[in-house]
């Protein structure tokens, strides 16, 4: 668990204060609104539909029960008694009052958290795998990198005010976990022949009304030049990023105009002046980060229990959970568990305070007092006993937190959508329950496997559906709300075959009803098509997306309204 030392504790709590002050000279009437929103917003504070919106970081997802109680407090004292995870390891709070902004923020400080850069054109919370630390497949635990570029790029002051926002993810092992074509930077770590340590840069990844993957840039870059050559790719975004046109000012659009070998070397001319200079990394300086990781005490344990083996032979529903939720770890004896937020009928991501303070008390029970989030926007507990693993499902059962259905397709990942975004074309949480009520049959949901569903209520992609190997995408269509939809997305994970892949528009889109209809009918189609064993995105990257368009597009339409006629007369 990383721990603030002196320099990261001053830094956020002076940020406190100034913002207390900024806060009582707005509410006093001395700053006016155009004066405060960009202040606010430098501290993760936008204003939503109903409310305030606070944004808060958790840097590499990584979060000990001390912070997730906290959390719990900050949604139970200021908030309505929940939270939401995001995407990109952040947490939401959907209704907090303004006035009450600078106490929040003091809160999160004491337990060394923030909302900094959650917001703004700069370098956002960096993400990487909710498994780091404890995958098999690591060739080298990411946190101590992303942390490094957490304290290079917090109050940068050369890269604060860049064309747009910028996200960057590291990914530690074999598979990607991360989604790092889908960043403005991915940073993919790899092993050289030699046995050395590197990383594959990309860059120019993004969804948004663009999606486009990250190019690599660079096949190997030592370790010790990772922030020296990241500020190199800043500086050339900073100088040509489209800041005349928002919609083009991603670095994706700059990587995409000058293409990838032109941007690349500019890059490596850039780097040319700050190759081996003052911001070269280290092997101490990677050990002082490393450092303040605290890496818990494992007990010598047998990586097999009887009695685990005999519940799991005897008992059907905990034998399915456990196939699901229950991933490898490194060290004999231990697992890492999923807790799913994606129950039926609640927004995916939404986690209680009550089940924040549960997920804090087995953290310390049945692991090391740490949780991490992922950006499937799920809770994991990192470091469980093998012998523990029934009585946790049970206490996790009791909570609502053990749905089996992890990398499933009711695991959905959604964005707040027209619920609660201002940007909104649709609402995605009740297409998301929606879709969830009608695969309800858990035997079905099995058996059609892995499958990734996510669902954004707008271009902006907060719900990652590009990469969904199904996607839905809310559209307005003369002030309705409407769904496209999309197949054969992939993030890189090994759900989608370690594929990196942008979906596909299967045809005109969608009325809200009929969504859970057309869904079923890809699925069906999939089962009828599938080869054994062959998950639902590898058979759209065998048979494309003509079988699924006629599957949905040459029948008679699902609901009486007609989506397919209907959608004639909007076109
Ligand atoms: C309700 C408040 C939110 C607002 C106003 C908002 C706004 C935006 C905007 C404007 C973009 C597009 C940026 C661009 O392309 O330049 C965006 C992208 C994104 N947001 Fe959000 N968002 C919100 C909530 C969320 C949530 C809840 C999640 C996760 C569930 C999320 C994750 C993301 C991701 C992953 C992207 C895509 C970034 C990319 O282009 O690669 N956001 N958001
Ligand atoms: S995708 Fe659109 S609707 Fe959804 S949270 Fe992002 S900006 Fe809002």
């Amino acid at each position: 668990m990383y721990v603030y030392d002196h320099i990261d504790r001053t830094l956020v709590q002076e940020r406190v204060a100034q913002y207390r002050d900024q806060l009582a000279r707005h509410l006093a009437g001395e700053l006016s609104e155009d004066e405060f929103r960009p202040l606010r917003l430098q501290n993760g504070l936008y204003v939503q539909k109903h409310a305030p919106m606070l944004r808060v970081a958790i840097p590499y997802g990584l979060l000990s029960a001390g912070q997730l109680r906290a959390l719990a407090g900050i949604a139970r004292k200021y908030d309505r008694g929940y939270g939401h995870l995001t995407t990109r390891q952040n947490i939401q709070y959907n209704w907090p009052r303004l006035e009450d902004s600078a106490d929040i923020l003091a809160d999160l400080a004491a337990v060394e958290m923030h909302a900094i850069q959650t917001s703004g054109n700069c370098v956002r919370n960096i993400t990487s795998d909710e498994y780091a630390g404890i995958a098999p497949d690591e060739i080298v635990d990411p946190r101590p990198y992303c942390e490094i570029l957490r304290q290079w790029s917090t109050f940068h002051p050369e890269f604060a005010f860049l064309p747009r926002k910028f996200k960057i993810a590291i990914s530690g092992s074999e598979e990607d976990r991360a989604a790092v074509a889908f960043h403005d930077i991915g940073l993919h770590v790899v092993r050289a022949a030699d046995g050395s340590i590197g990383l594959r840069v990309l860059a120019g990844g993004g969804m948004g009304r663009t999606p486009i993957l990250g190019a690599v840039i660079r096949d190997f870059l030592p370790w010790q030049h990772m922030a020296t050559y990241v500020e190199a790719i800043l500086r050339v975004y900073n100088r040509h990023g489209r800041r005349d046109n928002m919609y083009k000012a991603r670095i994706k659009i700059l990587v995409k105009a000058l293409g990838s070998e032109e941007f690349a070397r500019q890059v490596e001319a850039e780097w040319a002046h700050l190759e081996g200079g003052p911001g070269t990394l280290t092997g101490e300086e990677l050990e002082r980060v490393k450092a303040h990781f605290t890496a818990p005490e494992y007990a010598p344990l047998a990586d097999e229990d009887e009695y685990t083996s005999a519940t799991l032979a005897s008992n059907p529903a905990f034998a399915r959970w456990a196939g699901r939720s229950v991933k490898p770890h490194r060290v004999p004896g231990y697992r890492a568990v999923v807790l799913s937020l994606k129950p039926n009928g609640i927004a995916p991501g939404d986690v209680t305070a009550e089940q924040m303070e549960l997920v804090a008390g087995w953290s310390e029970r049945f692991g090391f007092g740490e949780i991490r989030v992922s950006h499937e926007q799920n809770l994991i507990l990192p470091d469980v006993r093998l012998t523990d693993l029934f009585r946790l499902w049970t206490e996790a059962k009791e909570a609502g937190l053990a749905t089996p259905n992890a990398g499933l397709l009711t695991d959905i990942i959604a964005c707040p959508g027209g619920d609660f975004c201002s940007l909104a074309n649709a609402k995605s949480i009740p297409i998301a329950n929606a879709i969830q009520d009608r695969f309800d049959d858990l035997d079905y949901l099995h058996d059609i496997g892995e499958l990734n569903l996510n669902i954004s209520g707008c271009m902006n992609s907060c719900g990652h559906h590009h990469a969904g190997h199904i996607g839905i995408l809310g559209v307005d269509k003369d002030g309705d709300e409407w769904y496209q939809i999309s197949i054969g997305g992939a993030d890189g994970s090994a759900a989608g075959g370690g594929r990196s892949a942008i979906g596909k528009v299967i045809g005109p889109s969608f009325h809200a009803p009929d969504v859970p209809a057309v869904i079923a009918r890809l699925i069906e189609t999939y089962v009828a098509v599938r080869h054994d064993g062959e998950r639902f995105v590898d058979t759209v990257a065998r048979l494309g997306i003509a079988p699924f368009k006629s599957a949905v597009y040459d029948v008679p339409s699902p609901s009486s309204s007609g989506a397919a006629s209907r959608e004639i007369a909007h076109a």
